[in-house]
């Protein structure tokens, strides 16, 4: 997952898109080709060719052919635990202002999905320190940043954040499990001084004791939010009614998130 380019190689992760639903990332193989009930793609036919074309199947159908952007791959995250969705680790990543050269600790890693997400932005020099108590998920998230080209931004680590975090000066520590406000502390010793710290977390009733524990800690200009997305259908099958709205169903609820600074006492 590299900047977005505008020619299609062989070896590119592609996002093939058939419809809202209908979409897939596939890797170029010169030689293969990438099999739907709708047709064939021979991916020779597309090598050299420019991002954005539309490219007829073999059944005559025809997709699109993008670079997928972090959102994208988000979606096609193997995922062994619930992962971030794209809209709260968007507002994640402007509250904290992590980016290219931060230096963020995050735990749990689950899925690798917001640690992809983290690894993507802090490119190219800074880098993620990612905690996970559980070996198989750590093995299972490194392949996934592997894949993406982002396992270089990440230091992974099978450990129990709660033995503590090795890293100081960091910018941002970022959790997402289920006791955050007992790792308070510790994100309080690893943060540089007015660093952030967010987590994100499914109940209120965690929310509170996180925020009882951030005032405990000196932590301050705390803030709590919850983040809706509707998304729109465009279109009707029936092209005499047009029925541009909100789509019937929506995700009701993903999670909390709460955003704190470090206060400095007695300087
Ligand atoms: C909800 S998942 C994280 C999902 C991740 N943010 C993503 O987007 O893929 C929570 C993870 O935290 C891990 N975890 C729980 N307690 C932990 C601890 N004390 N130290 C490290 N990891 C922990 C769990 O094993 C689990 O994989």
């Amino acid at each position: 997952m590299k900047k977005l380019k505008s020619v299609i190689q062989d070896g590119d992760y592609i996002l093939i898109v058939y419809d809202e639903k209908r979409r897939w990332i596939v890797q170029v193989k010169t030689g293969q080709a990438f099999h739907t009930n709708k047709g064939i793609i021979e991916f020779d036919k597309l090598i050299g060719k420019p991002y954005g074309i539309q490219l007829p199947s073999s059944k005559h159908k025809n997709f699109l052919i993008f670079p997928p952007t972090p959102a994208d791959f988000l979606f096609k995250t193997v995922r062994k635990t619930q992962i971030i969705y794209p809209k709260d680790a968007s507002f994640i990543l402007v509250n904290t202002g992590i980016g290219p050269g931060s230096r963020v600790v995050e735990a749990g890693t689950g899925s690798g999905g917001l640690c992809s997400i983290l690894a993507y932005y802090i490119r190219p020099n800074g880098k993620v320190y990612t905690y996970e108590i559980r070996a198989e998920f750590l093995k299972k998230a490194q392949k996934t940043l592997q894949r993406l080209g982002l396992e270089e931004f990440v230091e992974f680590k099978n450990k129990d954040i709660l033995e503590g975090i090795e890293e100081k000066n960091v910018d941002s520590v970022i959790l997402d499990l289920a006791i955050p406000w007992d790792i308070v502390p510790l994100a309080r010793d690893a943060l540089k001084p007015g660093g952030i710290l967010a987590s994100f977390s499914p109940t209120i009733d965690q929310i509170q004791k996180t925020t009882t524990a951030l005032k405990k800690n000196n932590f301050g200009d705390i803030q709590v939010f919850e983040l809706l997305l509707r998304s729109w259908q465009i279109s009707s099958k029936n092209k005499a009614i047009q029925a541009t709205r909100p789509h019937t169903q929506m995700i009701g609820h993903t999670g909390f998130m709460i955003f704190a600074r470090k206060i400095e006492i007695n300087k």
